[in-house]
């Protein structure tokens, strides 16, 4: 059977992560997971079920009453909440503005990082957040950490946005919250975001998406070769 690794990309808002983790997904044949797409899931609920989730007697509750999975449909992931296709309303601004806060508490963390590990259990897989090589998957064979400038992180959330139908958002307010929720993400107290000691960087700002993608491919096949036991001899 072909060796088969994990592999962790972590970074700061709108980065291209996940674009990254897709393409390379596909190029490999892995399961691609997008964490933050569980995240947003679980903000969803409390926003639709007006869950005070500084109380947490409520988020508790709320969390036993949250199932989180993924369907590919068109070669498309979907995430699904409680059996419901949320894959357009969890990339909303309005989800966008709450799903850092909500990303603190480490009750909510438990649960998706236990769903996500599960998920790694056969390796195979592309998983894209905050914390994978830190907390999540802290043996994986290869981590990346993805930066690009604001401008260009700002630019590209406004044309995914654009393309989804939201025409109004400004791109300034697109601007604050990516700097909103970097300062979240890195300064909480459980599983900030930050670089793993054994990450490599890839910085994107000046790169087309193949040549990331080609730059990925490159360091992933070091990794399978690293683990193949014939080729590493
Ligand atoms: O795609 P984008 O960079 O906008 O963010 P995302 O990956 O969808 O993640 C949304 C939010 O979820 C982040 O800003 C974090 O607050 C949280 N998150 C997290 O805490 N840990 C992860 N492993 C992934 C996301």
């Amino acid at each position: 059977m072909k060796t088969r690794i994990i592999i962790a990309l972590d970074g700061f808002a709108a980065c291209g992560k996940s674009t990254l983790a897709k393409a390379l997904a596909k190029k490999l044949n892995y399961v691609y997971i997008d964490s933050g797409a569980m995240y947003r899931a679980v903000t969803l609920y409390c926003l639709e079920n007006q869950v005070d989730w500084n109380n947490p007697v409520a988020i508790q509750e709320a969390l036993e009453h949250i199932d989180i999975s993924f369907r590919v449909e068109n070669g498309m992931n979907q995430t699904l909440l409680n059996g419901q296709n949320v894959e357009a309303t969890i990339r909303t601004m309005r989800v966008s503005e709450a799903v850092s806060p909500v990303s603190t508490i480490s009750a909510v963390r438990r649960k998706l990082v236990e769903l996500q590990q599960e998920l790694g259990k056969e390796k195979g897989i592309v998983m894209d957040g905050r914390d994978i090589g830190t907390v999540v998957f802290p043996n994986a064979e290869l981590k990346l950490f993805v930066t690009a400038s604001i401008a260009v992180r700002t630019q590209r959330r406004l044309l995914e946005l654009r393309a989804k139908g939201d025409h109004i958002t400004a791109a300034e307010t697109i601007q604050q919250n990516l700097l909103d929720r970097d300062k979240i993400d890195s300064s909480r107290e459980d599983s900030p975001l930050r670089q793993a000691d054994d990450a490599i960087v890839i910085d994107n700002s000046q790169l087309t998406q193949e040549q990331q993608l080609d730059l990925a491919l490159d360091l992933a096949q070091i990794c399978i070769n690293q683990q193949d036991p014939i080729l590493a001899k």
